[in-house]
């Protein structure tokens, strides 16, 4: 039988990495978080080894460090080359340079196959922006978790506090509106909820509820 596999896609902060990581723990599933790709190479992108970052309209080069990524993960941690840069590439931005770097068609593909190699026994958790509709169009279960700019925004500023980096609401509010725009108005692969997916509002719910209601459509539709 098929390695089953779960997509949770959405905007930003929308609260889906929390989410799938505690739906993939529960199963006992593997986890992909998609997005941290996209940053981690937005990070080998900002710190090019002669200090000059690849320039953004440099599209065989950016795709060519897509390609090149030498990352791995370790529980919670992300590891790029050898350094841990589970905190750094959480940066504002790191999130901004990577959403530009993701309207590029040639980096997505470069992190096409990295992406499958995800799913494996005895399932997987996928987040991101296009798991449902690119990725794993034939994924089990499809979520599409939203939330309002509030919400989220509050959401993103308990983060970066949490992680040490200062924040203040308006600038992410900003920020978020911004990259919504840019991730769902791109025409490579765009943010939008996939065919046949469930749509679950965040804004007024704790994770652990969000967690209940992705469980039970699995349950469902198992
Ligand atoms: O989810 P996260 O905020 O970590 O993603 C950073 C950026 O990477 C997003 O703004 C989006 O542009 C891009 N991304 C994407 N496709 C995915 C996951 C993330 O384009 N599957």
């Amino acid at each position: 039988p098929p390695i089953p596999v779960i997509t949770i896609d959405g905007p930003t902060a929308s609260g889906k990495g929390t989410v799938a990581q505690r739906v993939a723990q529960h199963l006992g599933f593997h986890y992909l978080d998609s997005g941290a790709l996209y940053r981690l190479t937005a990070l080998s992108v900002m710190r090019r080894a002669n200090g000059n970052p690849i320039p953004l309209d440099d599209e065989h080069a950016l795709a060519k460090a897509a390609e090149h990524l030498h990352c791995h993960f370790s529980g919670a941690h992300i590891f790029l080359a050898n350094e841990d840069v589970s905190n750094d590439i959480r940066a504002e931005a790191v999130g901004n340079l990577a959403s530009k770097i993701a309207a590029i068609p040639t980096v997505r593909q470069a992190l096409y196959g990295l992406q499958l190699s995800f799913r494996q026994h005895p399932g997987l958790v996928a987040d991101g922006r296009d798991m449902g509709t690119v990725i794993f169009p034939h994924a089990g279960l499809k979520v599409f978790l939203t939330a309002s700019v509030e919400a989220r925004a509050l959401r993103r500023y308990k983060q970066l506090i949490d992680k040490g980096f200062s924040a203040n609401m308006e600038d992410l509010s900003k920020d978020l509106t911004e990259r919504d725009a840019r991730d769902s108005n791109r025409s490579s692969a765009p943010l939008k909820a996939a065919e046949g997916a469930y749509l679950l509002d965040t804004s007024a719910m704790t994770a652990d509820q969000a967690v209940a209601q992705v469980l039970e459509w699995y349950a469902a539709a198992k």
